[in-house]
């Protein structure tokens, strides 16, 4: 089963070559199922159709399900909220403002993941294109199962035994109510799920699609987001600069935007060297409806195949070398000056220090971004070598390990 993400800045048009890569996938006879896991009903619009939170057929082969994010929140996070809620029940806080405690910004949009967790178990499907978020909801959605596995697996166990011991005296003294069981269960399987969606997304037969439009900021959010993804072990398989515009009996003020346009996808092409860079002209018209979208898309990928397996060796290797090992991974446009490196046991701690890509106007808005880190559980190999330095070469960072000399 193959996988596909889109994202991309806002409005670019994430989901309409989303779309039209499912509708295209679908046309070759694959069973396929494209997914949004956004509150807004884009699909329903770009396919033209009434779409529901469970897979609605739209064409031949062809699935469209908007998720439904409240009811899977609802059903995964109901008993830690109901835990939550009854704890600052007894630290007096007014029920209603509990309520809105307890919920997380964002966590709708993660929640509704899992989802693809269970169509990709279902075995119903060949092909599954997700129409994601703008950038950042998606970034962020794809680091947390790693930053909440590194919380369940270091703190759960051990507040779990605490819990146990203590939980007669705490209950007696405090007056706070400790989990139960449940609760316990309900976050570690929340975990264990977020964990196979992350496995999922970054195995072999799944990638990422930047799509962007032919801008400066558009492109500098797009480098971003790369560096990004890598950093998280995402593959990015291909760029689709959208709504290009045709240079053919253009007016002064279309030749004024060809002129640009070719400006920004030559700095595009350069930015991505590696990945092919598709082309999506702009139409006079919204492409929607199944047809318009295929169309769409068939020109886009022209002679490649939309579906081939991502190639190349992923963001993340280890290569053996005579005395020790070189972890490799792939940090597209990152100086080392902007890379921070810890050493935790068996973990190796990475940060990325925003802005992660200078761009020639320092004064776009969107170029200060956050610092991003990475929780890396080094594999058993590295683990018992010490961290012996690091570099950033051709937009990669290697880490150098050697055996402990005692
Ligand atoms: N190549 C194109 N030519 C003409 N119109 C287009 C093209 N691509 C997208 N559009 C139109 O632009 C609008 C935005 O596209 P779309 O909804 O796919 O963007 P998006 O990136 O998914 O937006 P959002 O960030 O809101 O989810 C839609 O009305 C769509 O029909
Ligand atoms: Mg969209």
């Amino acid at each position: 089963m193959r996988v596909l993400l889109f994202t991309g800045k806002g409005g670019v048009g994430k989901s309409t070559v989303a779309a039209g890569t499912a509708a295209l996938a679908a046309r070759a006879g694959q069973r396929t199922l494209v997914l949004s896991t956004d509150a807004a009903h884009s699909l329903a619009d770009a396919f033209g159709a009434a779409v529901g939170p469970e897979p609605t057929e739209v064409a031949e082969c062809l699935f469209v399900q908007q998720v439904d994010a409240q009811l899977r929140f609802e059903q995964s996070w109901a008993d830690i909220q109901r835990y939550l809620l009854s704890v600052l029940d007894v630290a007096g806080v007014d029920p209603v403002a509990a309520e809105e405690l307890t919920i997380i910004p964002g966590a709708e949009e993660v929640l509704a993941l899992l989802e693809l967790r269970l169509q990709a178990r279902s075995g119903r499907w060949d092909v599954i294109v997700v129409d994601c978020a703008p950038t950042a909801e998606t970034l962020r959605l794809l680091a947390l199962p790693e930053a909440l596995g590194w919380y369940m697996q270091r703190v759960l166990p051990i507040e779990r035994r605490v819990v146990r011991t203590l939980k007669p005296v705490l209950s007696r003294a405090a007056g706070v109510p400790m989990p139960e069981d449940s609760v316990f269960d309900a976050v570690e399987r929340l975990h264990r799920e977020l964990e196979e969606v992350r496995e999922l997304l970054s195995g072999p037969r799944s990638s990422v699609r930047l799509v962007l439009t032919p801008e400066s900021v558009v492109l500098a959010e797009a480098r971003r987001s790369y560096t990004t993804l890598s950093l998280y072990g995402y593959r990015v398989d291909g760029v689709v600069a959208n709504r290009v515009f045709p240079a053919e009996g253009a007016d002064d003020w279309r030749a004024g935007w060809v002129v640009s346009q070719d400006a920004v996808l030559e700095q595009v092409h350069e930015s991505f060297v590696g990945l092919p860079v598709w082309r999506s002209v702009y139409r006079p018209t919204e492409p929607v409806g199944v047809e318009a979208l295929a169309t769409l898309a068939a020109e886009v990928y022209a002679a490649d195949d939309p579906l081939a397996p991502p190639t190349g060796q992923g963001p993340f290797r280890v290569e053996r070398t005579r005395t020790g090992a070189v972890l490799h991974l792939a940090l597209p446009f990152v100086s080392r000056a902007e890379v921070d490196l810890a050493r935790n046991g068996d973990e190796l701690v990475v940060t990325l220090h925003g802005p992660a890509v200078p761009t020639s106007r320092s004064d776009a808005p969107g170029t200060a971004v956050g610092s991003y880190r990475r929780l890396l559980t080094l594999p058993a190999v590295l683990a018992r070598y010490r961290t012996a330095g690091a570099r950033v070469e051709q937009g990669e960072l290697q880490v150098r390990f050697e055996e402990l000399v005692t």
